[in-house]
């Protein structure tokens, strides 16, 4: 068995370890960095950084606190000290062999080591490791904190736990395993990706277009197509009703020609010019890091859109999604208690509501800070955000009475028809925040909440929401009643907090003076 992963070591911190160390932060990971060079910790400090502008747009589910990063230069040591170890050193196979085998020495044998080669064999770098089984390619791409494939490659050697062990951190990221079935030099994505390039390449030297006229033969076109749909299903549609056999018929001999050349041109002095001059001109003197804000920019809305249709990358990301509230429904689960009896307030951590095991508490549903993209022009908290933090509370004592997908999916779910926010205090950037919340009332169509919104670091009350919910039957939208297992619980968890004293905010109007 592998071990479960709370920090993950980074063998090498240049762009690809940088990108892992962003990724796995973001997902509430410990990073242990380690390269050669002092000079990288302060390289990846502001890495991670640069990510955390669009990684924290990517969604708005509930995350787990944030991971802490740390660097060192002694490799060995990372290794004895972390649960999995990514390399991301130059892709030279004697390099990677000789720091691999050395490393192996120091982890653990249950410590998976993960190598984002390229296009090198895990067998090759696998030779002279200790306990070679848990090496296995897990190659991504950059910018790796915002797209989620990662391929991943056993070599001979590798264990099947060590594959099952990968994919499952990986998943746990918010990636989408590609398990690639038998190892080959490029694995799948480089191959694609070479014969591509090796055509502009050709295409440059020959003078046939420039590098800025390649790409939009691309971006305009069969980039948009490819996003979703990848290159086979595609021309499946191209082929018309009977599909791929007719595009096959239609275009098969054209394979024949061949369009393509199968051997990248000889990399002159002069077709390294042009391909310089070309991109240069493409970017119009805007900086690398100007051009990668805009394309981060970009790949986060892509992704979002895509989610709308539960297609490619938009589907990994609703899976991680679904998968995020849940763990906080399981975390609200264990405030609630198994049968809903035993209320109990700081579930979750302290603070407010302490006193874990007090029947009758509020409860503790929801740990978050304040985001970056969630403050307004004077520094705080904008107003919408409030109405999300409370909606995931809320969310997550729904799903622990038993209202989660499957309740939705049958055609019944609990909807807002009213809710109240007062503001009492700031909460400014990265604020650790909690809530509490209470149920005011139940009935067999209604169900009334109070959650107090807390700053972690004092308890100060930061502001409240009252809600009211009501029971519908989506498909005839109108008010039906609630499943009575659920009545039960909610009716459970209402009784046990009734000898609270009522919220002084609880039916206030708007402008009524405070008293
Ligand atoms: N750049 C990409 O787009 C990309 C995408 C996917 C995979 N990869 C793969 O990721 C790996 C790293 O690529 P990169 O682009 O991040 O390279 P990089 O040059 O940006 O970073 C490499 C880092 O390794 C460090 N290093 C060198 N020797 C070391 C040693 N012996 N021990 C520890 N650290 C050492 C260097 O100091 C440097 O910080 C390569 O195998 C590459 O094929 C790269």
């Amino acid at each position: 068995m592998m071990r479960q992963v709370k920090t993950l070591g980074l063998l090498g911190t240049g762009v690809i370890g940088g990108g892992w160390a962003a990724r796995a932060l973001h997902f509430g990971i410990d990073v242990l960095a380690a390269d050669v060079k002092p000079e990288m910790e302060r390289w990846i400090r502001g890495a991670v950084e640069n990510a955390e502008s669009a990684l924290s747009r990517l969604t708005f589910a509930p995350l787990p606190p944030k991971g802490t990063l740390h660097f060192t230069t002694d490799l060995n040591a990372m290794a004895a000290k972390v649960d999995f170890i990514q390399e991301n050193i130059p892709e030279q196979l004697e390099l990677k062999q000789r720091v691999l085998a050395e490393v192996s020495r120091h982890a653990a044998a249950d410590v998976v080591i993960a190598s984002s080669t390229s296009g090198l064999m895990p067998s090759d770098l696998q030779r002279d490791m200790q306990a070679p089984e848990r090496l296995l390619v897990g190659h991504p791409f950059n910018p790796v904190y915002l797209l989620p494939l990662v391929e991943i490659v056993g070599g001979a050697k590798t264990s099947a736990e060590t594959i099952d062990a990968a994919s499952r951190f990986y998943t746990a990221i918010g990636m989408h395993a590609l398990k690639v079935r038998r190892e080959i030099p490029g694995h799948l994505t480089d191959r694609l990706q070479e014969a591509l390039w090796r055509e502009i390449l050709h295409m440059v030297n020959d003078g046939v277009a420039t590098t800025g006229e390649l790409d939009e033969s691309i971006i305009y076109g069969p980039g948009l197509r490819w996003a979703a749909m990848g290159t086979n299903l595609i021309y499946h549609l191209a082929g018309g009703e009977p599909g791929m056999r007719h595009m096959l018929k239609q275009f098969g001999p054209c394979l024949k020609w061949p369009w393509t050349k199968l051997e990248a041109p000889e990399l002159t002095e002069e077709l390294i010019d042009r391909m310089v001059e070309g991109t240069q001109a493409q970017a119009n003197g805007r900086s690398i890091r100007e051009i990668e804000r805009l394309r981060d920019d970009y790949l986060v809305a892509i992704q979002q859109v895509l989610r709308q249709f539960n297609i490619g990358a938009g589907s990994t990301l609703r899976a991680l999604e679904e998968r995020l509230y849940e763990e906080n429904a399981g975390k609200a689960r264990v405030a609630v208690g198994a049968s809903g009896t035993a209320v109990r307030g700081a579930a979750l951590g302290a603070g407010a509501g302490r006193g874990a095991g007090d029947s009758g508490q509020p409860l503790r549903l929801i740990e978050t800070q304040v985001r970056p993209e969630w403050v307004d022009y004077n520094g705080h908290m904008t107003d919408s955000r409030y109405l999300q933090v409370f909606g995931d509370a809320t969310d997550a004592l729904f799903r622990s009475v038993g209202v989660d997908d499957a309740y939705r999916k049958s055609g019944r779910a609990l909807y807002t028809v009213e809710s109240h926010v007062t503001h009492g205090a700031e909460a400014k950037l990265f604020e650790p925040l909690y809530v509490l919340t209470r149920l005011l009332a139940v009935d067999d169509k209604r169900v009334h909440l109070f959650h107090a919104l807390h700053r972690r670091r004092d308890d100060v009350l930061v502001a409240t929401g009252e809600q009211m919910y009501l029971h519908v039957d989506t498909n005839a939208g109108k008010a039906a009643l609630m499943d009575s297992a659920v009545r039960e619980k909610l009716e459970k968890i209402r009784a046990a907090q009734s000898g609270l004293a009522p919220p002084p905010q609880a039916g206030r109007h708007v402008g009524l003076p405070r008293t």
